[in-house]
């Protein structure tokens, strides 16, 4: 009998094959779990048993779905431990569950619609070919580059709900930037491809002295100044229409989060360049992104990657690739500290 050899790092855990075959079975239910959630949001099984435990066969009546199916798929949802079995055909909704509702604290539904929606999922069906060319397939499944896609009017609603995405996952990581971040003496702060600006509006209503700007897409700056509307901020705040490749508002405090990990280095070189240029020396930034971790350890930013490599056509780095970055642009790394949900705030000063 021969064995099949089988790689081990000298201090590496034994050869266990059965536990092998298990994790990759279960990593192979990956897909599946992204669109049993998605279709537990789409078909609002979250927000009917938010209100009070219900058969398959009551829900399927509101909402006008197949019976059998919608029963096996709150019986895979409870199996996830998104809804609970409460007896006599009942299914009620746990505390993981109530985060896939909308308006929730700590909500990730409208992150979890467009990693299932057509904008990313198409674009994942072609993953391969990522690799193989090293680029991102938006434009051959979606026709155009992500974000001209969203800026296309028959996509309104997707952008609307990507912004909304990236409202979830700001959620995550605001508080902990205004917390920390030293930004003492700031007077204008400009979130640079803001999105909805949570990150400056959580710094202005930390700091009331300070002025704030949001410069995205057209498509995108109408949400951050309802957004400011919606805070009481708006007095001191100013949406603007733009591209951060041509231009970036003068400022003396430049936000960047996640949007370096969207663009090849070329392209985060301009970026970061015209963040420079209007600044002044001393100026400050602030970068929050994932940081890419040690080798072979579990890493969200690994995976985040692929995602920005399949996707957006981006990169998610590590801290010496950050590094190369800033010096290049006239920027120097100062303090780096975690801020939550796995991302990191990276301190500059202009130079
Ligand atoms: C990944 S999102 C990050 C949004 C926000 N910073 C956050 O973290 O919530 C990237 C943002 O960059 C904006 N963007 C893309 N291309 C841009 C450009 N050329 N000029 C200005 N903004 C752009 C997008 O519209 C989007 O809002």
């Amino acid at each position: 009998m021969t064995e099949t050899p089988t790689h081990r790092a000298a201090d590496g855990p034994a050869p266990d094959p059965a536990a092998d075959v298990a994790q990759l079975l279960n990593m192979l239910t990956g897909g599946a779990v992204v669109q049993i959630l998605h279709a537990t949001v789409r078909l609002d099984i979250v927000d009917h048993l938010a209100a009070e435990p219900l058969t398959a066969k009551e829900v399927a009546g509101r909402e006008g779905s197949h019976e059998g199916a919608t029963y096996r798929l709150m019986r895979a949802a409870a199996s996830l431990g998104v809804l609970s079995y409460e007896g006599e055909g009942r299914f009620g909704l746990t505390g993981r569950g109530q985060l896939l509702r909308a308006g929730v604290p700590g909500s990730l539904r409208s992150l979890l619609l467009i990693q299932a929606g057509p904008s990313h999922w198409g674009p994942w069906g072609l993953f391969p070919e990522a690799v193989r060319e090293g680029a991102s397939q938006a434009k051959k499944v979606l026709g155009a580059d992500i974000f001209d896609y969203y800026g296309q009017p028959e996509n309104a609603e997707s952008a609307r709900v990507f912004a909304d995405a990236m409202s979830d996952m700001s959620a995550l990581v605001t508080h902990g930037v205004a917390a920390e971040a030293d930004v003492k003496g700031a007077t204008t702060a400009v979130d640079v491809g803001g999105a909805d600006g949570h990150l400056v509006m959580t710094l202005m209503e930390a700091d009331p002295a300070l002025r704030g700007k949001v410069l995205d897409l057209p498509h995108a700056v109408d949400g951050a100044v309802k957004e400011a509307e919606r805070r009481g901020l708006s007095e001191r705040f100013t949406g603007v229409a733009g591209d951060f490749f041509t231009e970036v508002p003068a400022g003396d405090l430049h936000l960047l989060k996640t949007v370096l990990h969207d663009w090849d280095d070329e392209r985060c070189t301009r970026i970061l360049a015209n963040c420079r240029a209007a600044s002044r020396e001393g100026g400050r930034a602030l970068v929050v992104e994932t940081l890419v971790g040690e080798l072979g350890e579990p890493d969200f930013a690994a995976i985040s990657d692929m995602a920005m490599l399949c996707v957006t056509g981006g990169v998610e780095r590590d801290l010496d690739e950050f590094d190369a970055l800033f010096a290049a642009t006239g920027w120097r790394r100062g303090r780096t500290y975690p801020v939550g949900g796995g991302y990191s705030c990276m301190e500059l000063e202009a130079v």
